[in-house]
C-alpha cells in the first residue's frame, strides 16, 4: 500500500480548486467540452471572439485538431498589454544570475517596452509573419523578450537548448529553414562559459543553413567574439534605435506559435508545432489551477527555456496569468548546494517547480544544506519530466517543504503543450510517485498490446482518447509522421509512448517510456540519435543504445559498440567515443556506459533484439526471456559476462 497524503484543510481553504470543484468541473469538461472550453477560453483577450470551440478527430484517415478556429488573438498582447492598466508595475520576471550577486526585476511595463523594441528590430530586419526564427540563448531575460517579440509579429520561434552542439543546432535550423538566429556571445552556468556564438558560427558552416540571413548577438559575458559583417549584428546596438510601440499582429487561433524539436523513437528529432489560441488557453489555465496561482505568488520554474516546460510554465502560462515568474541562469550546486533554497529565501518564492533528477542530486548532500535556509515562503512544490521515486518525493516533502507544502507531480510531454495528469493540491490527495488524476478535459485510458481499453485497476500503455486545446498540431514539415507516430498505434487515440498503471482509486502511475526514447535527467533522447552519432565514428562498425537505471539521472545511457575489424578496444578509445557523442549531440547525450560488443543479438532477419540488451544493462541477466530465435545465441553469454552494471 502506498502512503496517502490527504489534502491539507488549511491549503484547501484558500485553494482555487477544491475537491467538490474538481469533481464537478471534471465531469462537465468531459461530458460537454464545448461548453467548458468555450467558457475557459474567455480568460484570454481575443481581438476577434471565437464562435467555434472544439473541432477535432483522432481518426487517422480524417485527423484534424482545431480549437477556437475562427477566433483571433495575439499571444504577446495577452502576456503583456492587457496587464498594463492594472498591473503595469507588477514584476513580470525576476532574473537571478549565475553569480549570486546579480539579479534583476523587470516589471510588466518594462517587459512590454523591451518586447515591442525587439519586435520592431525583427521587423526592420525583414522578418515577416510566418518566418521561422531560431533562438539559441542562455537563461537571460532576452530569451523571454525574443519569444514574445516573435509572437507579437507572428514569427514562429524555434528555441534550441544552449547545451546542444553545433550539429544539433544546424539540423534544427535546416529543418525549419530558419531566417534569423538570436544568440549570445556566451552563456554562463555554474561559473563556466558556454561558447554559444562559436557554436552558431560552426553550425552555419553546415550545408543547408544558408537560409539564415542575420545573426543577432546578445552581449552576456563580454568575452570577445568574431562578428562577421554583414551577417552578425549586436542586439544592444540594434535595440537602441527601436520604438517602444509595436502594434500586435492579429493571429488566427490556429496560426503557429512555435516549433520545438524533441526526440522520438526513430530518426531525427521532430519539430513539434504548437499553435496560438488553444495552446495559450491551456498553458495559462493549467498554470493557474495546478500551481494554485494567487495574486502575490512568486513562482519559480527551474526548467531551461530550451525545453517545453520553460515555454509553457516559465514564460507563456505565468505571463498570460500576470504572475511573477523567476528565471534562473545557474545550476543547483553553484556556488554551493544550498543555491536553490538561497534563491527561494532571497526572492521569497512561494511556488517551486523542478525535476526529480535535481531533487535526487541534492539528496546526496543530505539535509544540512537545505535546513540552513528558511524556505518559509514556500507553499507548493511541483515536479516534472520523469517519474519521481517515492523516496525522493518524501524527501522533497519533508526536508524542502517542511511537511507543509503539497507536491504536484505533473505528467505531460512536449507534444501535449501543458500538464495532463496531476494532483490539484486543494482537491486531490497525493500518493508519492503517482501523478494522480487527469486534469480537466483529459480522458486517459490504458490499453493492452492489442489496443483493448482496460477498465478499473490495470497496467498497460497510456493513450488519450480525446483532444485538448494545448495539443500539438503537426510535426513541422511532415504531417504524415505526426499521424503515423501518434494516431496509428492504437487507432482513434493519441498514443503517449508511456506505460502507466491505474490503481484501485483511479490514480495513474507513469511507469516510463515504452518506446526507444530514454529520459536522462528529465531530458528526452532517442536511442537512435545516439546510435547514429556512434556509427558516424570511423572506428565503429555498429552500435546499439538502451537506457539503464541511474541513481541521479533516473535513466542513464548504455551503449554497446562493435568496432571495425582490426580495431583494438582500449580505454582511450572508450573515452574518445564518449567525447565524440558529446561533441556530436551535446553533453546530455554522453553515454554513461560503453560496453565493447563482439556481436549484437540479432534475429535471423537482422533486427537487433533490444529487449535483451536492456535486460543486460539493467543487470537482470536471468530475465532475458527466449533467446532461441537469435541468429547467433552465443553472443549473449559474452555480453552478459562483460556487463558493466552489477
Ligand atoms: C516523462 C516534459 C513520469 C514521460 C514535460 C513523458 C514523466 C516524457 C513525468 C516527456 C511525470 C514527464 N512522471 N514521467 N510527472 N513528466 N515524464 O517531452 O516519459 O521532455 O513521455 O516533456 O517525460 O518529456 P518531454
Amino acid at each position: 500500500m502506498s502512503k496517502l497524503y490527504p489534502v491539507s484543510a488549511e491549503f484547501a481553504a484558500q485553494a482555487n480548486i477544491k475537491a467538490a470543484d474538481y469533481a464537478s468541473l471534471y465531469d462537465e469538461s468531459v461530458t460537454d467540452p464545448d461548453e467548458f472550453w468555450g467558457r475557459i477560453g474567455k480568460r484570454l483577450e481575443w481581438s476577434k471572439p471565437y464562435t467555434q470551440v472544439q473541432d477535432t478527430s483522432f481518426d487517422a484517415s480524417d485527423l484534424h485538431i482545431n480549437w477556437y478556429a475562427d477566433g483571433e488573438l495575439n499571444v504577446a498582447t495577452n502576456c503583456l498589454d492587457r496587464h498594463l492598466e492594472k498591473h503595469g508595475d507588477k514584476i513580470a520576471i525576476i532574473w537571478e544570475g549565475d553569480d549570486p550577486n546579480e539579479s534583476r526585476r523587470i516589471s510588466y511595463r518594462e517587459l512590454h517596452a523591451e518586447v515591442c523594441k525587439c519586435a520592431n528590430m525583427l521587423k526592420n530586419l525583414g522578418v515577416q509573419k510566418g518566418d521561422r526564427i531560431t533562438i539559441y540563448l542562455p537563461m537571460i531575460p532576452e530569451a523571454a523578450v525574443a519569444m514574445l517579440a516573435c509572437a507579437r509579429i507572428g514569427a514562429v520561434h524555434s528555441i534550441v537548448f544552449g547545451g546542444f552542439s553545433p550539429d544539433s543546432l544546424a539540423g534544427r535550423i535546416v529543418d525549419c529553414t530558419s531566417k534569423l538566429i538570436i544568440t549570445a556571445d556566451e552563456g554562463l552556468r555554474g561559473g563556466k562559459k558556454v561558447p554559444l556564438k562559436i557554436n552558431v558560427d560552426e553550425a552555419l558552416q553546415r550545408p543547408g543553413t544558408n537560409t539564415v540571413e542575420t545573426v543577432i548577438v546578445v552581449r552576456r559575458t563580454g568575452s570577445p567574439v568574431a562578428m562577421q559583417a554583414p551577417r552578425d549584428r549586436w542586439y544592444h546596438s540594434l535595440m537602441a534605435a527601436q520604438s517602444t510601440e509595436c502594434p500586435p499582429e492579429p493571429m488566427n487561433a490556429e496560426d503557429p506559435l512555435f516549433i520545438l524539436y524533441t526526440s522520438g523513437s526513430t530518426g531525427k528529432p521532430k519539430g513539434v508545432l504548437h499553435t496560438t489560441g488553444g495552446y495559450l488557453v491551456y498553458a495559462s489555465y493549467t498554470h493557474e489551477c495546478v500551481f494554485d496561482l494567487q495574486e502575490n505568488d512568486v513562482y519559480w520554474c527551474t526548467a531551461d527555456v530550451g525545453w517545453v516546460t520553460g515555454h509553457s510554465y516559465m514564460v507563456y502560462g505565468p505571463l498570460a496569468n500576470g504572475a511573477t515568474s523567476l528565471m534562473f541562469e545557474g545550476v543547483p550546486n553553484y556556488p554551493d548546494v544550498s543555491r536553490f533554497w538561497q534563491v527561494v529565501d532571497k526572492h521569497q518564492v512561494t511556488l517551486f517547480y523542478t525535476a526529480p533528477t535535481a531533487i535526487r542530486a541534492l539528496m546526496r548532500d543530505g539535509e544540512a544544506p537545505v535546513k540552513k535556509t528558511k524556505r518559509t515562503s514556500l507553499r507548493l512544490l511541483g515536479t516534472v519530466g520523469e517519474p519521481i521515486n517515492p523516496e525522493a518525493w518524501e524527501w522533497y516533502h519533508r526536508v524542502v517543504g517542511d511537511e507543509r507544502c503539497p507536491i504536484v507531480d505533473t505528467w505531460w510531454q512536449t507534444e501535449t503543450g501543458g500538464i495532463l495528469i496531476t494532483p490539484l493540491a486543494g482537491a486531490i490527495a497525493q500518493k508519492p510517485g503517482s501523478a494522480t488524476k487527469p486534469f480537466f478535459g483529459i480522458k486517459p485510458a490504458i490499453v493492452d498490446v492489442n489496443g483493448t481499453q482496460l477498465e478499473g485497476a490495470a497496467e498497460g500503455n497510456l493513450v488519450i482518447t480525446d483532444s485538448w486545446p494545448g495539443q500539438m498540431r503537426t510535426v513541422y514539415g511532415d504531417h504524415q509522421r505526426f499521424i503515423d507516430t501518434y494516431f496509428k498505434t492504437y487507432p482513434g487515440t493519441y498514443f503517449t509512448g508511456d506505460g502507466a498503471r491505474r490503481d484501485e482509486d483511479g490514480y495513474y502511475w507513469i511507469t516510463g517510456r515504452v518506446d526507444d526514447v530514454i529520459n536522462v535527467s528529465g531530458h528526452r533522447l532517442g536511442t537512435a540519435e545516439v546510435e547514429s552519432a556512434l556509427v558516424a565514428h570511423p572506428k565503429v562498425a555498429e552500435a546499439a543504445v538502451v537506457g539503464c537505471p541511474h541513481d541521479i539521472k533516473g535513466q542513464g545511457i548504455y551503449a554497446y559498440v562493435t568496432l571495425k575489424t582490426g580495431i583494438e578496444p582500449t580505454e582511450e578509445l572508450r573515452k574518445e567515443l564518449r567525447d565524440w557523442v558529446r561533441k556530436e549531440i551535446g553533453p546530455i547525450a554522453t553515454p554513461d556506459y560503453l560496453q565493447w560488443a563482439p556481436g549484437l543479438p540479432k534475429t535471423r532477419s537482422g533486427k537487433i533484439m533490444r529487449r535483451i540488451l536492456r535486460k543486460i544493462a539493467e543487470n537482470q541477466p536471468d530475465q532475458l526471456g527466449d533467446i532461441s530465435t537469435l541468429a547467433d545465441p552465443g553472443v549473449v553469454a559474452s555480453l552478459v559476462d562483460e556487463r558493466m552494471i552489477r
